[in-house]
């Protein structure tokens, strides 16, 4: 346990440049692990997350070395070349490592053992086990799905249409890149939009990759099989996940000014910024180009006052990951905030409206949970703080009370920093190089 304290400091000024891109990140090592030839990354999150795709990609038989600060070379073995890994692979804190990696695992003809945390081992697998077995795979879990597994991969994998059932990328994409090594085209039905990066990235490696709308909002993805994948050369977005984090605090904290440059803007990622903007927050994008098949901005925000709204449910995919900071944000506008459609934040990295609506009653904040949502009230200015929060191994509840304890009357403790370093290792010397107050002591 490493416990942090966030004092309210000064107003955040400057410019901060949040890592790479966590999801960009996985998928770029997986598909230069699948092409022929070397692919060169730079801007890669250095992560534990990331770290634990490399590892395991290792030992699947790729080549992988950092050449440079974020610059990464991967030697690819082809799609279907991968070969039988002599030991665990353990993804750490990793749900995209684990989904993905089975997908790909799940049609090569070899027996792949795969564990991770304490808090990757709580999480449901039967989302993927389910699509995967369809192809030809078998797979030996924990009840109801958990790891560790043993998934036998298929030797002869059937292509398939799959339906996802709930909105879920990591799903979405398990199925395509499992399709690589598969005969004829795998598709998934989406009844809403979730990131779309693994369909970027694989047009961008040379795969055919098909989209057809249908009538009733859904769409139907495709992937051809046996693609010959071409190496490339990419430097992956900024985070918009991470971007998340100071962007808020910019909000919330009086006087602050901030510039974020080269953040992903994505459609499927920045349901965020609508929110915020409906709140009222003052965002600005600019610069918009495209950066390895994905729309990149810098943006620009300042403080202000907030008030509060009601967040459609059909907008959860587009922000899934960034609810625990919303709240935090609701917690500091004016009026209550209502947020519904969250049932997929239970089996994230915690509980996260459970561990939520935890950390704001921790900070004197007034919250009501529902199953699938919660109701936060604001005092249109800074909350009581105070609390100790209980981070159940998530790097973004901890991010999110942090930035919180930069806007309370009184600090906010967070029981456990460490998993910041999944996704955001340098957050807070970032966050304290820009006017924060966080101790680390
Ligand atoms: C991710 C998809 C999302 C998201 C996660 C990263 C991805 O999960 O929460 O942080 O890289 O595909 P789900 O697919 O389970 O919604």
């Amino acid at each position: 346990m490493h416990p942090l304290t966030s004092s309210a400091g000064g107003p955040l000024k400057g410019t901060c440049t949040v890592p790479g891109d966590k999801s960009i990140s996985h998928r770029a090592l997986m598909l230069g692990a699948l092409a022929v030839g070397e692919t060169s990354v730079s801007g890669l999150l250095e992560g534990e997350d990331v770290m634990a795709t490399a590892a395991a990609l290792r030992a699947l038989g790729a080549r992988i070395e950092r050449t440079g600060d974020g610059d990464w070379r991967v030697e690819g073995v082809g799609v279907g070349g991968l070969a039988e890994p002599d030991s665990v692979l353990d993804l750490g804190n990793s749900g995209t490592a684990v989904r993905l990696l089975a997908g790909i695992c799940a049609s090569h003809g070899f027996t792949t053992f795969m564990t991770g945390d304490r808090s990757l081992r709580r999480r449901p697998m039967g989302r993927i086990i389910e699509p995967l077995e369809r192809m030809g795979a078998q797979f030996v879990a924990r009840s109801v799905g958990r790891l560790p597994l043993a998934l036998l991969g298929a030797a002869q994998p059937l292509p398939i249409e799959y339906r996802l059932p709930m909105p879920s990328a990591q799903v979405k994409s398990a199925v395509l890149l499992a399709g690589l090594n598969a005969p004829g085209e795998t598709r998934v039905v989406e009844p809403a939009p979730s990131r779309d990066h693994t369909e970027r990235m694989l047009r961008l490696f040379g795969a055919r990759v098909g989209v057809e709308e249908g009538a009733d909002g859904a769409s139907t993805i495709s992937v051809a099989g046996y693609p010959e994948l071409e190496p490339c050369a990419l430097t992956v977005p900024g985070d918009p996940s991470a971007a998340a984090f100071p962007l808020a605090a910019a909000l919330i904290v009086p006087g602050s000014d901030l510039v974020i440059p080269g953040v992903g803007i994505n459609p499927a990622r920045i349901g965020l910024l609508e929110t915020l903007r409906e709140m009222g927050a003052a965002i600005e994008m600019g610069s918009v180009r495209e950066q390895a098949g994905e729309p990149v901005a810098d943006i620009a925000v300042r403080s202000g006052p907030l008030r509060a709204v009601e967040v459609p449910a059909e907008r959860a995919p587009r922000m899934i990951d960034e609810y625990p900071v919303l709240s935090v944000v609701a917690a500091c506008a004016e009026g209550t905030t209502r947020l519904g459609g969250l049932a997929e934040l239970r089996v994230k990295e915690s509980d996260r409206l459970g561990a939520t609506a935890a950390g704001l009653r921790a900070a004197g904040v007034g919250v009501t949970e529902r199953d699938d949502g919660l109701d936060i009230v604001g005092r249109g200015g800074p909350p009581p703080g105070g609390g100790m929060v209980a981070t159940h191994l998530d790097h973004r509840i901890a991010m999110a009370f942090l930035v919180l304890g930069m806007a309370s009357e009184k600090p906010m403790i967070v029981d456990d920093g460490s998993m910041i370093g999944t996704s955001y290792p340098d957050f807070v010397a970032d966050m304290n190089g820009l006017g924060a107050s966080i101790d680390t002591g």
